[in-house]
């Protein structure tokens, strides 16, 4: 198994016995920063109305706490609704600078349906450091953390 998948196993299990979606953000979030040596920041953006708003996260604190739709990688990947990695952030005219350090980020739209509920955004100090392993992977834990975020209909 690659890291990626044995990270993706972890943060499977561990919220697994955790329905609360706050409690499940919070544990993906710091297992994400962890496991991850070249995860510089993590954070999870709540779309509420025609904003994000963070919620969860690791790293130094951002500027960034409410973001208004369409601005942004991270306001450019909920309208777009598909992850955004870009490999030179000060290349890219849309980037909002939370950190100097800062040299690439990947953005993953947390989906239900076609709604956007929410994203995983993460900056890494290291340029280009996000490939199609951590796509995978973390889209595969907003489908985890997608699933707790809104009731679950039973018949
Ligand atoms: N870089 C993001 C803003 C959020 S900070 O990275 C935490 C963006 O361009 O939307």
């Amino acid at each position: 198994m690659s890291s990626h998948d044995e990270v993706l196993a972890t943060i499977r299990q561990q919220i697994d016995n955790e329905p609360d979606a706050t409690g499940a953000m919070t544990i993906a979030v710091g297992t994400l920063k962890k496991a991850m040596t070249h995860y510089s920041w993590v954070g999870i953006y709540l779309l509420d109305g025609n904003e994000l708003v963070l919620g969860p996260f690791e790293g130094k604190p951002s500027p960034h706490t409410h973001i208004p739709l369409g601005r942004g990688i991270c306001g450019a990947a909920a309208a777009e609704k598909a992850t955004i990695i870009v490999d030179d952030v000060n290349a890219d005219p849309r980037y909002l600078a939370c950190s100097v350090d800062t040299q690439s980020e990947i953005v993953v739209p947390i989906l239900k349906g076609s709604d956007v509920l929410g994203e995983i955004d993460i900056d890494s100090d290291r340029r280009a450091a996000f490939g199609a392993a951590d796509k995978k992977m973390l889209e595969a834990v907003a489908a985890l953390l997608a699933e707790r975020m809104t009731p679950t209909l039973s018949a």
